[in-house]
């Protein structure tokens, strides 16, 4: 799958200049991590990979074709993983929830139990099933999130800050599901400031400011870069950067 984002331009109506001519190109399968600073545009370009936004100028174009005329399909191709994961919980239990998409597509229930468990399983929720969502805590909501986004199985996996509220076997047991998918295929893309969890198993770095991508290359390349740009780089030498693999540290 090839995503492209064109020269986005979005300015909101209190004059706020959004995004500035923001251009990133997605090939999948791929480990690609999204940083910059607070307010630089990443989750404003994210959310336009689904159409959750529309740009004053500019194109996303999901293998060629205007996203807008390939809406319903670009939505099963690709994922997103939202910042604040309470805004997608759309059932009551956490198993209510994670059905919801085949559920409200009229699939039989014998035909997805399988998937749930899997999803529920690798996202460190086995066991939850009948808990109540609004009485989930900040990561386990976002569990619960990561399971829904991987039930309908993307091509593309968006994750908008996924280390947020996750304690470290959280957080290691993510980043080793983001590896797998990414072995079976799968482009992950991983917007965060938390360099120190992914940057290892990143192929790219794409960095943003003030609404463009100013920045996009090897972590290896970006390294010595990276504290001018106001990211914070991750302890230990670049020559070692393979082995800060927190996906390692659970094995
Ligand atoms: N609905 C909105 N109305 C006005 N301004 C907005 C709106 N949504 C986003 N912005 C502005 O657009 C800019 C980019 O926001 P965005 O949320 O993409 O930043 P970000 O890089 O994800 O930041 P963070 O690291 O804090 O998550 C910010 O200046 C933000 O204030
Ligand atoms: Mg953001």
């Amino acid at each position: 799958m090839k995503l492209e984002f064109m020269a986005l331009e979005k300015t909101f109506p209190d004059g706020t200049r959004g995004l500035s001519g923001a251009s990133l190109t997605i090939e999948t399968p791929a480990f690609v991590v999204l940083s910059g600073k607070n307010g630089s545009g990443k989750t404003l370009l994210a959310r336009h990979a689904l159409g959750l936004e529309q740009a004053d100028s500019g194109e996303v174009l999901l293998d060629g074709k205007a996203l807008a005329s390939v809406l319903p399909e670009a939505r099963r191709r690709i994922a997103l993983v939202f910042q604040e994961p309470e805004h997608q919980i759309l059932g009551v239990t956490v198993r209510e929830d994670v059905e919801f998409g085949p559920r409200s597509s009229g699939e039989a229930p014998s035909s997805y139990r399988r998937r749930v468990d899997d999803a529920l399983a690798t996202a460190g929720l086995a066991g939850y099933d009948d808990r109540l969502c609004a009485g989930l805590s900040g990561g386990e909501k976002r569990r619960l999130a990561i399971a829904s986004a991987l039930l309908s199985n993307p091509e593309l996996l968006v994750l908008d800050e996924p280390f947020n509220g996750l304690d470290w076997t959280g957080a290691a047991s993510l980043i080793t599901t983001l590896l797998r998918l990414q072995e079976s295929g799968t482009g992950v893309l991983v917007v965060t400031h938390d360099l120190e969890k992914c940057l290892a198993h990143a192929d790219r770095l794409v960095v943003m400011e003030g609404g463009s991508v100013i920045r996009d290359g090897s972590p290896a390349s970006l390294w010595d870069e990276l504290p001018a740009l106001g990211l914070r780089r991750p302890p230990g030498s670049v020559e070692r950067l393979a082995e800060m693999s927190w996906g390692a540290q659970l094995a």
